[in-house]
C-alpha cells in the first residue's frame, strides 16, 4: 500500500489556527489542541486527523463531547458545518518515546521532532505539509527541572503557575504545516546574541545547551551570525521573527531540524572547542547552522506540498549551504569533499535496489527517503541550474520562486517554472534529473591528428536502467570541458559549456597546434560517471597542469584509481606515474596546503570496489595497502618533510592552521604505513602533545591502524580522558569500528558489549554499527560475521527506533557487488530480518527492496 505521487489530492480540510496547551513532564504530559476546522472545496467527506500510537483521551466539536471514529492511523470526525472549533486532549509519554519522533525526552530535556510525521504522535491532526497553520502554544512545567520553556515564533507571555510551576506562551504569527512545530523544556543556558537585519530590525539570538556544555557553543554563534548576513547578501533573505533560538540535544535522530523560529540540533552540529572537535566538526557545524537557517526561507516560508516534493526544500538548502561553506575557506576542497561524499553515498544508493529519482513516485515510509539521493543529487540539480543559467539569472529565478511562493507550499516543477520564467531557458528535457533514477554514464574520447589543427571529442551518454525504470531518456549535462597543451602546458583557448543532450555528439575545437589533454566535466559540473581515453601521462600531465583545481584533484584520484583497479585485476600495477604526481604535487610549494593534504589521498576502498564488476575486498584492500606503503616508503623523505613543514603552532580556526593539520596528519598515515621505525612514537608523542582534537585525533587513528605497543595505550588514555563526554566517546568507538587491523570485527563484537555502548543513543549506535559497515573490508569478512553482527544490531534497534535502524540496512543490499559466497549470506541476513516478528515499517521496505 505504497503513497503515490500521483494520488495527490489538496486537503478537504484547512486548519487556519491552532491553539495547543501542554502541560509537560516527563513520565506524562496531557495536551489540549484546540483548532478550527475549514471545509475546502465543495465535498462531504469527514475531517480526517492523523494519527501514530495515540488515542484521543476526548474530542469535542463546537464546545460538545463528540463522536469519532478510530482507524488504525487516524480518527475521522463528521462535522456538519464548514467551519468547526474542535477540541482534543491526549495524553503522552514522553519518557517511553525510544522512537525520538513526537515529543520525548533527552537527558533530562523534553523537546520535539516533528517532520516528516512526528507531529501525529502528540496530537491528532491533519499532518501533511500543504496544511498551513497559526501555531500558538501555552507550556505549563515544573520551575526547577524545567526552567525554560521555548516555542516557534515570538514569547507572548510568561509567569507563575502555583504549586513550583510556571508557565510561558509563544505566538507564531507565520501559518506553517505541523511539521515545522517545536517546544523545548528544560533546564538550559543560552550563549546570545544578536544580528540587525538589512531593514534594520534587531534578532536577539540564542544557543541553548546545558549549562557545562556553554563554552563550546562560540563557535556555532559566530557561524549563524555569518549565515545570516551571507544569506542577505547572495539571495537577498532576510530573517522574520525578533527571535530566532537553536537548541542542542543529544538523542537526536538526524543532523538537525529547521523549526520555525526554534532548530533543534542534534548536539554534535553544535558543541566545538579545540580540544573536543575535530576540523571537520567544526566545518560540520557551520555547514549544519547555516542549512537549518537557509531552510527559513528554502523550507519554511515557502514549503513543499507533499513529501514527494521534500528535494523542493533539502537540494536547493544543500546547495545553499555549499554555497556558503566555500565562500568561508577554499571553494576547490569544499566541492572535492562534497564529491566525495555524493560517490560514497549517492552513486551507490543510484546504482543499487534503493535507487530512485530526485522526486520519487511512491514509498512506503517517506522517513526512508531521507537519502542522499534527495539531499545531495539534489543540491547537485540545483548546481547545475546554476551552472547553466549563471549567477545573475540563478538569482532572478530565486527571487521569483521565493516572491511568487511565499506563504505556500509549492513543488519541484514550481521552481523550475521560476527558474525559466526569469531566465528565458527552456529546462523542458532537464527536468529528467528529477524523474530519472540512476547516475549517467558518459564517454568522452578525445581525437587529433597530428599536424591537424582541430580536435574532436566524440561524446556518448547512458542512464543506466533502474528499479522500475528500464529504459530512459537522455538527459541535458552540462559539462565543462578545457583543452590543455601537452607541451607547452598551457591551455588551448577559454573554457566551453557543452550542453550535452543527445545519447552522442561530436564537439571540434579549433585552433588545437599541439597534442591536446583533455580537461572534462570541470568542477564537477554534472554528476555523472566519466569514461575517457586519457592515458596515465594525460592524467599525471592534468594534475599538475590544469588550472581547476578540483580538475587537478579529479585526474589525481582517476590515474590513482586507473592503477588500483589495474592491481586488483591484474594482480599487480605499475606504481611509478602515481608515485611521480603525488610526488610532484607535494613538491608544489605554491598549492593550499588543504588541497595537497586531498590530493595525495587514495581512493577509498568502496570508491575502488564501485569500479569493479564483482568485487572481492581482500584484494582491494592489498592493492590499496601495496600502492600506499610503496608510496609512503619511496617517497619517505618528502612525507617527512611535509609532516615537519606542518608542524603545529597553537590551535587556529583559519583555513590556514585547519590546511597545515589536514596535510600532517595525511603524512603521518604514509609515514606509519612506511614502516618507519619512529613512526608510532611520532604518532604518540602527537597524540599526547596536541592542543586540539584535529592533532590527537588523527594520531590516534594512526595508532589503531597499526601494531605498536602504543595503540592500547592510546586508547586507554583517550577513553579516561573524555568518557565523560558523549560525543568525544563516539570518535573512540568509529575510530576503532574503522580500522584496517585483520582483528577489527573482534574488536567490534566487543567494543558493542562494552558499558559505554547503547542503541538507545542513535549517535553511538551510527557511531560502531554504521562506521563499521561502511568498512569495506571488515564488514565483508569471508567468514560473514560482519553481516550478522550488523543484522543483529539492526533488528534490536528496530524495536526502540525504527527510523534510524532502518538508514543502516543499505550496506546489506549492495549484495549483489560481491562474490556469491558473501551475496549469498548478505541476502541470508536481509532475508533473517524481513522474516522476524513485528518489524517496523520502515526495516520492511528498506530491507524487502533490498532483497529485490
Ligand atoms: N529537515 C531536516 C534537515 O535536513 C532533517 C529532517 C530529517 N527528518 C527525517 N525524517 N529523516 O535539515
Ligand atoms: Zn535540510
Amino acid at each position: 500500500q505504497p503513497i503515490r505521487r500521483a494520488d495527490y489530492r489538496p486537503p478537504d480540510w484547512l486548519v487556519p489556527e491552532l491553539a495547543l496547551d501542554f502541560e509537560l513532564g516527563a513520565g506524562e504530559t496531557r495536551v489540549t489542541g484546540s483548532l478550527s476546522a475549514v471545509r475546502s472545496g465543495a465535498h462531504d467527506r469527514p475531517l480526517r486527523l492523523d494519527r501514530d500510537g495515540i488515542v484521543p483521551d476526548s474530542v469535542r466539536i463546537d464546545g460538545v463531547e463528540a463522536d469519532w471514529s478510530q482507524l488504525d492511523d487516524a480518527i475521522e470526525v463528521t462535522l456538519p458545518g464548514d467551519a468547526h472549533s474542535i477540541e482534543i486532549a491526549v495524553t503522552l509519554h514522553p519518557d517511553r518515546n525510544t522512537q525520538l519522533m513526537g515529543l520525548y525526552a533527552s537527558g533530562g530535556l523534553l523537546c520535539t521532532q516533528c517532520e516528516a510525521q512526528g507531529f501525529r504522535r502528540i496530537l491528532p491532526f491533519p499532518d501533511r505539509p500543504d496544511v498551513l497553520t497559526r501555531y500558538r502554544v501555552r507550556m505549563t512545567a515544573d520551575s526547577t527541572r524545567y526552567p525554560v520553556l521555548l516555542a516557534n515564533g515570538d514569547p507572548v507571555g510568561s509567569g507563575d503557575a502555583g504549586d513550583g510551576r510556571h508557565w510561558a506562551e509563544w505566538d507564531d504569527p507565520f501559518p506553517k504545516p505541523s511539521y515545522l512545530f517545536a517546544l523545548v523544556a528544560g533546564d538550559l543556558v543560552a550563549n546570545t546574541g544578536s544580528f540587525t537585519t538589512m531593514s534594520g530590525r534587531e534578532v536577539q539570538l540564542g544557543i541553548w545547551v546545558r549549562e557545562s556544555d556553554l563554552a563550546k557553543t562560540d563557535h556555532a554563534l559566530s557561524a549563524l551570525k555569518t549565515a545570516m548576513a551571507w544569506d542577505e547578501k547572495v539571495y537577498g533573505r532576510e530573517y522574520d521573527l525578533d527571535v530566532f533560538n537553536i537548541v542542542a540535544v543529544d538523542d537526536f535522530n538526524f543532523g538537525a531540524m529547521e523549526n520555525k523560529g526554534l532548530n533543534i540540533f542534534n548536539s554534535r552540529y553544535i558543541l566545538a572547542d579545540p580540544d573536543t572537535a575535530t576540523d571537520y566538526d567544526y566545518d560540520a557545524v557551520a555547514a549544519v547552522v547555516a542549512h537549518e537557517y537557509f531552510h527559513n526561507w528554502s523550507g519554511n516560508r515557502v514549503t513543499c506540498r507533499d513529501w514527494f516534493q521534500l528535494s523542493l526544500k533539502e537540494g536547493f538548502t544543500v546547495f545553499r549551504d555549499q554555497q556558503f561553506s566555500a565562500d568561508q575557506g577554499s571553494p576547490a576542497v569544499k566541492r572535492i569533499e562534497d564529491v566525495r561524499g555524493l560517490r560514497a553515498a549517492q552513486f551507490p544508493e543510484d546504482a543499487g535496489p534503493l535507487a530512485h529519482p530526485v522526486r520519487p513516485d511512491e514509498y512506503l515510509e517517506i522517513s526512508n527517503f531521507y537519502t542522499a539521493t534527495i539531499y545531495n543529487k539534489g543540491a547537485e540539480v540545483i548546481r547545475m541550474m546554476h551552472t547553466m543559467l549563471g549567477e545573475a539569472a540563478f538569482r532572478a529565478g530565486s527571487d521569483l520562486y521565493f516572491d511568487r511562493h511565499d506563504g505556500t507550499a509549492a513543488t519541484v516543477e514550481d521552481f523550475a517554472c521560476a527558474m525559466e520564467d526569469a531566465s528565458g531557458a527552456d529546462l523542458t528535457q532537464f527536468r529528467l534529473w528529477y524523474s530519472q533514477a540512476g547516475t549517467p554514464r558518459v564517454s568522452a574520447q578525445l581525437s587529433h591528428a597530428p599536424g591537424d589543427g582541430r580536435a574532436r571529442i566524440a561524446l556518448r551518454q547512458l542512464v543506466p536502467p533502474t528499479p522500475g525504470q528500464p529504459d530512459k531518456a537522455p538527459m541535458l549535462l552540462p559539462l565543462r570541458i578545457k583543452l590543455f597543451g601537452s607541451e607547452t602546458g598551457k591551455p588551448l583557448g577559454e573554457e566551453r559549456l557543452v550542453l550535452l543532450g543527445d545519447t552522442s555528439a561530436d564537439i571540434a575545437f579549433d585552433g588545437v597546434a599541439e597534442t591536446p589533454v583533455l580537461s572534462i566535466n570541470r568542477g564537477f559540473s554534472a554528476p555523472v560517471i566519466l569514461d575517457t581515453n586519457r592515458t596515465a601521462a594525460d592524467l599525471a600531465f592534468l594534475s599538475a597542469h590544469d588550472d581547476d583545481p578540483f580538475a587537478r584533484y579529479e585526474a589525481m584520484q582517476q590515474l590513482m584509481l586507473d592503477t588500483l583497479v589495474t592491481a586488483v585485476t591484474h594482480g599487480r600495477a605499475d606504481h611509478d606515474a602515481v608515485i611521480a604526481a603525488v610526488a610532484r604535487t607535494l613538491a608544489s610549494p605554491d598549492l593550499d596546503k588543504a588541497f595537497v593534504g586531498e590530493a595525495v589521498l587514495l581512493p577509498s576502498e568502496s570508491f575502488i570496489g564501485d569500479q569493479l564488476s564483482v568485487v572481492d575486498p581482500d584484494a582491494v584492500f592489498r592493492a590499496r595497502e601495496a600502492l600506499r606503503r610503496d608510496l609512503a616508503t619511496r617517497l619517505g623523505e618528502q612525507w617527512r618533510d611535509a609532516y615537519d613543514g606542518a608542524a603545529a603552532n597553537r590551535f587556529e580556526y583559519t583555513p590556514a592552521a585547519k590546511g597545515l593539520r589536514r596535510l600532517r596528519n595525511v603524512a603521518l598515515g604514509y609515514l606509519a604505513a612506511s614502516g618507519a621505525p619512529d613512526a608510532a612514537d611520532l604518532a604518540f608523542a602527537q597524540f599526547e602533545g596536541a592542543d586540539n582534537m584535529t592533532d590527537r585525533h588523527g594520531a590516534l587513528a594512526t595508532l589503531v591502524n597499526g601494531t605498536s605497543d602504543k595503540r592500547i595505550a592510546a586508547l586507554d588514555i583517550f577513553y579516561n580522558r573524555y568518557r565523560d563526554n558523549p560525543l568525544v566517546l563516539d570518535k573512540w568507538f568509529s575510530v576503532q569500528a574503522l580500522s584496517a587491523r585483520d582483528d577489527a570485527v573482534d574488536q567490534v563484537e566487543e567494543l558493542a558489549k562494552h558499558r559505554d555502548f547503547t542503541l538507545a543513543n542513535p549517535n553511538r549506535a551510527r557511531a560502531l554499527v554504521g562506521m563499521f559497515s561502511v568498512n569495506q573490508r571488515a564488514f565483508h569478512h569471508p567468514s560473514g560475521r560482519g553481516y550478522r553482527f550488523v543484522a543483529d544490531q539492526l533488528l534490536a534497534l528496530d524495536k526502540l527506533n525504527p527510523q534510524t535502524a532502518a538508514k543502516l540496512v543499505p550496506p546489506l543490499g549492495r549484495w549483489k557487488r560481491f562474490d556469491d559466497d558473501r551475496a549469498a549470506m548478505m541476502r541470508g541476513e536481509l532475508e533473517r530480518i524481513v522474516a522476524s516478528a513485528g518489524l517496523s515499517k520502515d526495516m520492511l521496505e528498506q530491507a524487502g527492496k533490498s532483497l529485490d
